[in-house]
């Protein structure tokens, strides 16, 4: 692991210790416990465009404390896993399943390495929202995912779109672009004591670093890979307040507010391994 993706690490074992005990977390833990009738679920969008999870195998790459594993499993789903490198996320993924009573595996590493550390391959590999930013080779990245994909099963992904990325996520609005949309090894560096889902945390580690990846990159490194992309869908909707001038809308998301040029803020592929 780079040395820039181990600080990141650092700064998810943080990230994951508020996300998962914080009152002010936007993940809601208390209203993922209480059932019966859930009070937490998937964003719209991936619910409106997954389909049936019933009786499938599901791994959940990058999957933070596994909260979206358990709402997939939740959801019918036959197995899941979940794969993340922060040991602490891991942990409370682990110790979630067990309060809401709910079969998982969690499995600690590096994407990259999933190969070594996970045996099998699966009906569904899911990847959502929050994820590739941190991974500086997006053709390795997709030869894991593929890897993991049964022949005829899929590949869903779904997560910002790398135009949002170009923008200083604190600017007031009208924005201007100020970082490059195309992909650079070395990665911006941020530094924000804050959480994309608690604006009251104080995070110790500040520092982070992360890589864009064009929609061409992405789409093409999968394709090389062997699948065979069913569509790529674009969005002027994003899971958590990219933006500080975004406002919320309905389903969990948040958008640009009326009258703004409408950009692209997320988007969605859905792939198959042929058989
Ligand atoms: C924003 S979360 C995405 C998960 C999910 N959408 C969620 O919000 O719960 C990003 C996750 O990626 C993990 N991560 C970052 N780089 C990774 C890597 N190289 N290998 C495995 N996990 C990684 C982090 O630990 C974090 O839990």
């Amino acid at each position: 692991m780079d040395k820039f993706q181990a600080e990141n690490q650092q700064r998810w074992n943080e990230l994951a210790e508020v996300h998962y005990t914080s009152a002010s977390s936007d993940y809601g833990v208390d209203d993922f416990l209480n059932g019966p009738e859930r009070k937490r679920d998937l964003h719209k969008t991936e619910l409106e465009e997954l389909g049936s999870v019933k009786g499938l195998d599901i791994l959940h790459l990058q999957c933070h404390f596994g909260m979206d594993t358990l709402l997939l499993a939740r959801m019918g789903a036959k197995s899941v896993t979940g794969l993340d490198f922060s040991p602490v996320a891991i942990r409370q993924a682990r110790e979630l399943a067990d309060r809401a009573g709910i079969a998982a595996a969690f499995i600690e590493g590096n994407v990259y390495d999933a190969p070594d550390l996970i045996h099998g391959t699966y009906d569904l590999v899911y990847v959502s929202w929050g994820t590739i930013c941190w991974l500086p080779d997006i053709d390795a990245w997709a030869r894991v995912v593929a890897h993991f994909v049964k022949p005829g099963g899929r590949f869903y992904f779904l997560d910002q779109h790398p135009v949002t990325l170009s923008f200083d996520d604190y600017a007031p609005a009208p924005h201007a672009p100020v970082y490059d949309y195309f992909h650079k090894p070395e990665p911006i560096a941020f530094n924000q004591a804050d959480s994309y889902a608690d604006e009251k945390a104080v995070l110790k580690t500040k520092r982070s670093y992360e890589w864009t990846h064009p929609v061409g990159e992405v789409v093409t490194a999968l394709i090389d890979a062997g699948l065979k992309i069913e569509y790529l869908h674009e969005f002027d909707t994003v899971a958590w307040k990219a933006l500080a001038f975004m406002e919320p809308c309905e389903g969990g998301l948040y958008r640009l507010p009326e009258g703004m040029p409408r950009l692209p803020l997320s988007y969605s592929i859905s792939a198959r391994k042929p058989l």
